[in-house]
């Protein structure tokens, strides 16, 4: 599924360096997140006037907002160095032990993923983030013995799409938590204006409030696009990033004028003709669509129930009167279940950043 990845909001090893390349360096330039940029910035300041590490820093929200980036301007704004790992490379407590027996003081240590890592390095973890102290066991069975090593003061800055799913312990001791939330559209043309420049490639104003418009509030989806468009622009127009190019190249790669993808409508498509609109289980749904339930439920579902497509009931999904309007499918007559339902669910769900509870 060529296109599907064209805009997945998940970066592919071939698009990470272009990503790094266009990629904020410091706070002042990181584009959005207002509230979050402050509190951080208070955070890393008043570490500063202490002369100390800062607090732990845990980053939650969905792919391409800005964790990664962040992580690396936190490290830069303090003049820190940076060692980067996550939750799925930490197999074993000696993985974790190998990398935080050797941190300097003041590191900031970046685990991306931090809720996917294995249980017995996360209890590790606590000690560390805690008493900045690792017990490594030494020998097996009866005769094995814990021996305290103490490790230097570090800044833990942890990235997970799922907060829901880190234990209470491991969340309780970050100081500060920032929830990354979808951007708006004016902010995306501020960071599609800013990358086509790094990129050579100048945009223009209704190109720009196109793209932002179709790149479901997300950074990395919007720079992603924009490449579709410059290459769509270099090899069919007349290279210039014209709204006209927009259209065309956006058209081509199945974003519609909202921003639903492929999986988005194909999601919805079988919610609709297959389940008359639901409700049905994630996994079913998942299923149907053949994807994994987390690439539903992590990709794809925030866009829709902030869109107000998508309403997550006790029961099940279920698509929204708004949802059969858009694909324009005339709902059967006993879709009508919960329509009235699935709008105050809608309506409900739209504000919490998408958190399955
Ligand atoms: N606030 C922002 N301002 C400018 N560019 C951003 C911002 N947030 C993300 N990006 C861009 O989007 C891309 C994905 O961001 P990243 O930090 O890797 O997301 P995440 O780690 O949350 O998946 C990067 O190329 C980055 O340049
Ligand atoms: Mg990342």
């Amino acid at each position: 599924m060529h296109e599907r990845e064209a805009v997945s909001p998940e970066a592919d090893v071939d698009e990470l360096r272009i990503e790094g390349a266009l990629r904020p360096r410091v706070l002042d330039e990181f584009v959005g997140q207002e509230r979050v940029r402050e509190q951080l910035s208070l955070v890393l300041h008043s570490a500063q006037r202490r002369n100390r590490a800062p607090d732990h820093i845990l980053m939650s929200g969905g792919p391409g907002l800005g964790k990664t980036t962040l992580a690396m301007i936190i490290a830069a704004e303090l003049g820190a160095p940076l060692r980067i790992s996550s939750g799925p490379a930490i197999e074993r407590s000696g993985d974790l032990a190998a990398v935080l027996s050797t941190l300097q003081e003041g590191e900031v240590l970046f685990l991306d993923e931090i809720h996917r890592m294995a249980r017995p390095a996360e209890e590790m973890l606590y000690v560390a983030m805690e008493d900045f102290r690792v017990d490594v066991v030494v020998g097996k069975g009866p005769g094995a013995t814990a021996i305290p090593l103490d490790i230097a003061p570090f800044t833990l800055v942890g990235a997970t799409t799922r907060a829901g799913m880190l234990p209470a312990p491991l969340r309780d001791r970050f100081g500060f938590t920032a929830h990354m939330d979808f951007y708006e559209p004016a902010e995306l043309e501020r960071i599609l204006h800013r990358s086509a420049g790094l990129l050579g490639a100048p945009l223009d104003e209704e190109a720009a409030r196109e793209i932002a418009g179709r790149s479901r509030g997300t950074p990395r989806i919007a720079n992603r696009l924009l490449r579709r468009v410059r290459d769509y622009a270099e090899v069919r127009g007349d290279g210039q990033l014209t709204l006209a190019n927009a259209h065309a190249a956006l058209e081509l790669y199945e974003v519609d004028e909202l921003g639903l993808d492929r999986l988005d409508r194909a999601i919805l498509d079988v919610l609709m003709n297959r389940f008359r609109g639901g409700p049905v289980g994630l996994s079913t749904l998942a299923v149907s669509v053949g994807e994994e339930a987390e690439t539903v439920e992590v990709v794809a579902e925030p866009f829709l129930v902030r869109s107000g497509f998508l309403a997550r009931t006790p029961r099940g999904r279920v698509a929204t009167p708004q949802a059969w309007t858009h694909m324009g499918i005339t709902p059967p007559p006993d879709a009508a279940f919960g329509a009235a339902q699935a709008v105050a669910d809608a309506t409900g769900a739209a504000g919490t950043n998408g958190a399955t509870p």
